[in-house]
């Protein structure tokens, strides 16, 4: 059989992602238009703008992607598209510009979960993992743990009850004041940080349970800093990075906790991180120490395939369509689509 090119669409939150993949696995490009610019003075995302900006950017960056690719529409066999969860207003504009394509081209298309896509991201690495392992999913709008045993074969282990973590670290950076999106602020500024100058607490629930809770760690960080009013020429420089880089080790130290019982729990030798937050380097350092000591082997896709971008949805995309799986071209949007 011939390679099949699939052109992938991933518009969820805030970032206009398209991508050309050759056989699922051969990134020709991967494009991503981050609004970073325009949520940053709100401290967070505005879904309205979030939909506004899509609709300006997807032909501007769908033509960059297969100008980057060397391909014409015409060589492409299949259509990938992000159908949620997300924000609605954000994922229609993918979704109705895919089903555009598709119609007008006559090319199949398929409909893909956001968070299937993070977890198969790490497919896009040179040597990824053999089906079974556990997958954490830890983004800003995801903080949940599976067991996947293959493409469609998934089992939800844990997720959390508040928060995401990527949140609590994006609303930790908004009351410090150091901008948006907070992951790598706060990710920066820790490398100078004392991770051991507060002890803030370590949320683990019960002690079997795989679920997560952030809310309540957000919650000490706020009295913390009310505990200590701001002096008139602002906190010391290294006041702020240990209270981050005390948080951040907290955050950590609960995901390292919940994902090492998860492969231990399943018997499981694989363990896969994804998502934005997936990107932080202390989680990555610390999953990789720890893990070594367990003797497990741990799986970090590059960290811009673990921010939302679309190469991560052509992955999967091509899994289905090459089973002959398609949607059909009445494909809805759905803001809290189950995986
Ligand atoms: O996966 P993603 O791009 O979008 C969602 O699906 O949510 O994740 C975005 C989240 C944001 O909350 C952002 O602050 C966080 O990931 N993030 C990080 C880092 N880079 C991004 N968090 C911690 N450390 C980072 N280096
Ligand atoms: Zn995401």
């Amino acid at each position: 059989m011939n390679a099949m090119r699939l052109l992938a669409i991933e518009t969820s939150c805030d970032d206009t992602g398209a991508a050309v993949l050759r056989n699922g696995r051969e990134v020709l490009s991967n494009i991503v238009s981050s609004q970073i610019s325009i949520h940053q003075k709100y401290g967070g995302i505005v879904p309205e703008l979030a939909s506004r900006k899509h609709i300006e950017s997807i032909v501007p960056i769908v033509t960059e992607a297969l100008e980057t690719a060397k391909v014409t529409l015409k060589e492409i066999d299949g259509i990938a598209v992000t159908q949620g969860p997300g924000l609605v207003g954000s994922l229609l504009i993918g979704l109705s510009f895919a089903k555009s394509v598709a119609f007008a081209a006559g090319l199949p298309i398929v409909g893909v979960n956001h968070i299937e896509a993070h977890l198969s991201a790490i497919f896009l690495e040179a040597d990824p993992p053999p089906f079974p392992f556990v997958g954490l999913v830890v983004s800003g709008g995801h903080t949940s743990l599976f067991r996947m045993d293959g493409f469609g074969k998934y089992k939800r282990l844990g997720q959390t009850r508040d928060d995401a973590a990527g949140e609590a670290f994006d609303k930790v950076a908004k009351l410090l004041g150091l901008g948006y999106p907070g992951g790598p602020i706060i990710d920066e500024l820790s490398k100078t940080g004392d991770p051991k100058a507060i002890r803030f607490p370590r949320p683990v629930l019960s002690r079997n349970s795989l679920d997560f809770s952030f809310s309540g760690l957000k919650t000490a960080v706020v009295n913390y800093v009310k505990g200590r009013p701001e002096p008139p020429g602002g906190y010391s420089e290294q006041l702020l990075k240990d209270i981050v880089s005390s948080f951040q080790e907290a955050v950590v130290d609960v995901l390292l906790r919940k994902t090492l019982q998860a492969a231990q729990h399943q018997g499981l030798k694989r363990i896969v991180l994804s998502g934005g937050v997936a990107a932080n380097q202390r989680l990555r350092e610390r999953m990789e120490e720890e893990a070594s000591r367990q003797k497990l082997k741990v799986y970090l896709p590059s960290p811009s395939f673990c921010t939302d971008n679309a190469a991560m949805v052509g992955v999967v995309g091509y899994e289905y369509l090459k089973r002959g799986i398609r949607s059909p071209l009445s494909l809805n949007a759905f803001s809290n689509l189950p995986l």
